[in-house]
């Protein structure tokens, strides 16, 4: 297995199954930190630069408080507009990275252009992970929805996952290069308009996935032993930032997972993962249904981060 110490986390294509238990062997140390709520030196001599182009309330704040949890310290922006990346200049990802490389010793990023990580990987000598970029990837949130399901069911191997919602999302490409590492067959449920790249599904095809798709979660939850949820009201991630309109539309009953559903066709200790935030796609009363497995996927989104700098910064093996 190769070592994750300067190694840069931007896609889950090149992330072998070893590599993924080592990841959760880590968080699983790791974790009481965060459930006892204790702070730890582990990373007390590292500082964290983020580095967000776009919004974000988990991803950011989990990677930082991870950070806070092992004793380092943070630095960084969270509105572009306010640098020279998001100003008249437009500074290019090589400048800015080229500068926040000597402010820190790893750099997280999220950006709306699909690949600026991976550019910003390029020319950083520090480690870069990928916090969403555009329509891409988001490999820390699947590492946290994994390790999250690793820890219900207690093993990858043999489920079955019913991923519906909007095909395009980087949360769905990550999760579709994770599946091709595990015994895992995956119903996806997309609209029409918002189907994955070509590029994900031929990435699967080459790794003998075992994926179908199908038009409605009716065809397919009774079999899902995981369900994994995005909306299909969304905002274009290929935009910095996009505010809401009066009318952003409702989630067709296709892609909607609702507590009568549930009752009527899921097996009875299916779980529900969504990475947050939600539209009208999984309505608020499945909240307290034994399905709901969204607030201990938060948690785990801050353990995950811990993991995940611990070993690029070479801090755990
Ligand atoms: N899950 C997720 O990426 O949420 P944020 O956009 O709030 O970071």
């Amino acid at each position: 297995m190769r070592s994750f110490n300067g190694r840069d986390i931007v896609s889950l294509k090149d992330i072998e199954r070893a590599e993924y238990m080592r990841i959760f062997e880590i968080a699983d140390e790791l974790a009481p930190i965060a459930r006892n709520r204790n702070n730890d030196d582990l990373l007390s001599e590292k500082t964290l630069v983020t580095a967000f182009y776009q919004p974000s309330t988990r991803t950011r704040l989990a990677t930082e408080a991870a950070m806070h949890r092992l004793g380092g310290r943070v630095v960084g922006f969270s509105d572009a507009k306010m640098t020279r990346a998001g100003d008249f200049y437009q500074e290019s990802i090589k400048d800015t990275v080229k500068m926040l490389e000597y402010y820190g010793d790893v750099i997280a990023m999220r950006h709306f252009q699909q690949g600026a990580p991976m550019e910003a990987a390029k020319w950083a000598s520090v480690p870069i992970i990928n916090c969403g970029d555009g329509w891409g990837e988001h490999p820390t949130q699947v590492l946290t929805d994994l390790y999250t399901i690793l820890k219900e069911k207690g093993t990858l191997d043999g489920l079955n996952f019913l991923c519906v919602g909007d095909g395009r999302m980087r949360t769905m490409h990550s999760m579709a290069h994770a599946i091709t590492q595990f015994d895992i067959e995956a119903n996806f449920v997309f609209p029409p308009d918002m189907g994955m790249t070509d590029e994900y599904v031929k990435f699967m095809e080459s790794r003998n996935a075992q994926f179908h798709f199908a038009d409605h979660v009716n065809k397919v939850i009774a079999d899902a032993d995981v369900i994994y949820m995005e909306p299909v009201v969304q905002p274009d991630y290929t935009m910095s930032r996009q505010e809401a309109t009066e009318d952003k539309g409702l989630t067709p009953a296709n892609y909607k997972i609702t507590r009568e559903l549930l009752r009527t066709k899921a097996k009875s200790d299916s779980i529900i993962l969504h990475s947050l935030p939600r539209m009208d796609e999984l309505p608020p009363d499945v909240d307290e249904t034994r399905h709901s497995r969204y607030w201990p996927e938060a948690f785990n989104g801050v353990v995950m981060r811990m993991a995940l700098l611990a070993l690029v910064l070479g801090a755990m093996e």
